[in-house]
């Protein structure tokens, strides 16, 4: 049985439960406990806030944890970063009121910066040679130069509305995070074979993920310059259809390189071109 930490609410509940999900993990959260098991597979989930979850893992009360890298980062616990997940993307930034002029990062030279990440933000700090006081506060860090506790914050940002509501402007990136999967740097060897199967799981939902099966009707004479510029997995599927003189084209396809090629299938012919979601996908 291999116990993972996830966050109990936020964006990063969501997504990782989603994840679990698509995984084939069955978890009944009817029930809200903080540790729920799997019905079908040897896990049990313990819910937890961010900020405990990297000690949780590194100490192996859990023997896994599905956290921001920002946490991760800063809590400085010694855990082993098995994947990076592709979810609950954010970024540590500085952000200064909005009215003030800002040429480089020297500005914060004798500022005093509100965050509740100080040990990223001193080693930045440090590495840029700024001496700035840190003022550690843990919630609603962006109130903090509204109501004079400081200067500037160092905070995550996403979508960037939280800056424009209190009249700050984004003016450094120090950090991209995105959700990381930790473990527990002893896990025995029957663990290991149960995250081992879990990875498999999250391969298979995370290269489906931006994949796109296309079909597609094409003309026999051009057949050989429509498979010409398809990049599939391997070569396409072409099957004869009723008609005479026409195939029926499958492949898979990348999401970003899909607009273009639609493109220049339509001019070679094709027809009926039909996209389809993916699900899973085993390489
Ligand atoms: C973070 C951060 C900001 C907000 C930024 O808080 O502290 O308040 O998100 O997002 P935006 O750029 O899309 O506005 P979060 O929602 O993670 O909650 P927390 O601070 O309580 O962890
Ligand atoms: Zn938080």
């Amino acid at each position: 049985m291999l116990r993972i930490a996830i966050q109990s609410k936020g964006r990063l509940f969501e997504d990782t439960m989603a994840l679990l999900q698509e995984a084939g993990i069955k978890l009944s959260t009817s029930k809200r406990t903080l540790l729920v098991q799997a019905a079908n597979f040897p896990l049990e989930v313990l819910f937890l806030r961010d900020d405990d979850i990297p000690q949780t893992v590194a100490g192996g009360v859990a023997d896994l944890g599905i956290v921001g890298e920002n946490e991760f980062v800063e809590r400085q616990e010694d855990a082993e970063v098995v994947r990076r997940l592709g979810f609950s993307k954010c970024r540590l930034s500085l952000a200064i009121p909005k009215e003030e002029e800002y040429t480089d990062v020297s500005w914060f030279e004798g500022k005093r910066i509100a965050t509740s990440y100080p040990c990223i933000l001193k080693d930045y700090m440090s590495s840029k040679g700024v001496h700035a006081d840190i003022h550690v506060i843990t919630g609603s860090v962006e109130i903090a130069p509204g109501i004079g506790l400081a200067n500037a914050i160092f905070d995550i940002v996403s979508s960037g509305s939280t800056l424009i509501s209190n009249n700050l402007k984004e003016v450094e990136v120090v950090m991209q995070s995105e959700a990381v999967l930790i473990a527990n740097r002893q896990l025995t060897p029957e663990k290991r074979d149960v995250l081992k199967e879990l990875l498999f799981r999250i391969e298979a939902v995370k290269s489906a993920e931006d994949k796109r099966y296309v079909l597609m009707n094409a003309p026999n004479e051009r057949l050989k310059e429509i498979i010409a510029v398809l990049p599939g997995m391997k070569s396409p599927t072409v099957m004869p259809l009723a008609q005479e003189g026409w195939s029926s084209v499958h492949t898979v396809l990348d999401e970003k390189c899909f607009w273009e090629i639609i493109g220049k299938l339509k001019s070679l012919g094709a027809e009926g071109i039909l996209v389809l979601p993916i699900e899973k996908m085993i390489l």
